[in-house]
């Protein structure tokens, strides 16, 4: 049953319609940029619909995606140190892309149970991902104070350094960093810690590098083809969203090792020569035969890496979490200024 007392809102930035628009604004550009351009690429965030989202939660179920497994493991070891350690004044826990929620859920109730004086305030580009959590979290915690915001990480940050009167605690969980390149991670935490006052936290899943290259392939190449149809996704969405004529079972999926950049590349593959024409942009886009779009990178990270990236940008580092098997790693930084 609903608390009356409890604050349930759920924000579209901008009033609403006008964000959406703009970000089926920004939608277009990015595919007319994207496909334009020699190298095909579109930005990852674009795979995450309705459909998106469902399927990477899917993903998370897999034998073979890992990270979601250690990371869960890894909160319910650490869960009263870090409800210890963000203990204090009142604040807005803030969770940039906070998809399912379902990790969140273990520190949630650590939180609520330890007496913390905290609003909840999830971000996701998912619209439908912010009210399926809001619904949730409202059944399984009636006492939860929660805010959500639809909106991409920099339009959050925005509205977070707009607001930013309460003590901030930002949980950026599931090595969601690892899909930005590291000009952009480092540019985000950049953000990130500019939108922030001295002394706020912020804690942030990494997976970290392994010998096992194996391992982290199959992780994104799964038997089940789960992960080919979240990548096929962006495909459809241009289809349903821009009016595209793509011909999905033309494309095939393929995920590899880039040593360089210690990150798994995704691609689509045209598997042949054809010519694709998106409606809403009025433009057509010529596939080769064999021409790879990039639609993901998914990075690995060393604790040197961490270390590294925390005292470069502004942050001191006040513990890393690890998992039993040291696979992956959440870290609590505090904002110095
Ligand atoms: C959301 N992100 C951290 C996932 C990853 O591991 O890069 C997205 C994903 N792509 C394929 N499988 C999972």
């Amino acid at each position: 049953m609903r608390n009356d007392n409890i604050s349930t809102k759920y924000t579209v930035i901008k009033n609403g319609k006008i964000a959406l628009a703009d970000l089926n604004q920004q939608f277009s550009e990015d595919v007319l940029r994207g496909l334009s351009r020699s190298a095909k690429a579109l930005p990852c965030k674009y795979i995450y619909d309705e459909t998106g989202s469902q399927l990477f939660c899917r993903i998370m179920e897999l034998p073979e995606y890992y990270l979601t497994r250690c990371e869960t493991e890894l909160l319910e070891m650490h869960k009263d140190s870090i409800g210890s350690l963000i203990d204090g004044e009142r604040c807005n826990l803030v969770e940039l892309g906070a998809g399912d929620g379902k990790k969140t859920k273990i520190l949630l109730e650590q939180f609520l149970e330890m007496g913390i004086d905290f609003q909840y305030c999830p971000v996701d580009i998912s619209e439908s991902a912010v009210k399926q959590l809001a619904s949730e979290l409202n059944d399984k915690f009636p006492t939860l104070e929660m805010n959500g915001l639809v909106s991409d990480y920099f339009d959050g940050l925005r509205l977070l350094s707009s607001q930013n009167h309460a003590r901030t605690v930002v949980l950026f969980l599931g090595s969601n960093i690892g899909n930005f390149s590291p000009q952009e991670a480092e540019a985000f935490l950049i953000r990130l810690r500019d939108s922030l006052n001295h002394g706020d936290l912020v804690l942030i899943g990494f997976d970290l590098k392994k010998a096992d290259i194996g391992l982290i392939l199959r992780a994104y190449n799964d038997s089940s083809g789960v992960t080919e149809q979240f990548n096929l996704n962006i495909l459809k969405r241009i289809n349903t969203e821009l009016g595209g004529n793509f011909d999905i079972g033309k494309f095939r999926y393929l995920s590899t090792w880039d040593t360089q950049s210690n990150a798994v590349k995704s691609f689509l593959v045209s598997t042949c020569d054809q010519t694709v024409y998106i409606e809403g942009l009025d433009t057509s886009f010529l596939f080769r035969d064999g021409e790879q779009l990039h639609t993901e990178s998914s990075h690995k990270f060393s604790e040197h890496d961490l270390s590294r990236m925390a005292a470069k940008i502004g942050f001191d580092v006040i513990r890393n979490f690890h998992d039993s098997k040291r696979y992956f790693a959440n870290t609590l930084w505090k904002v110095k200024k």
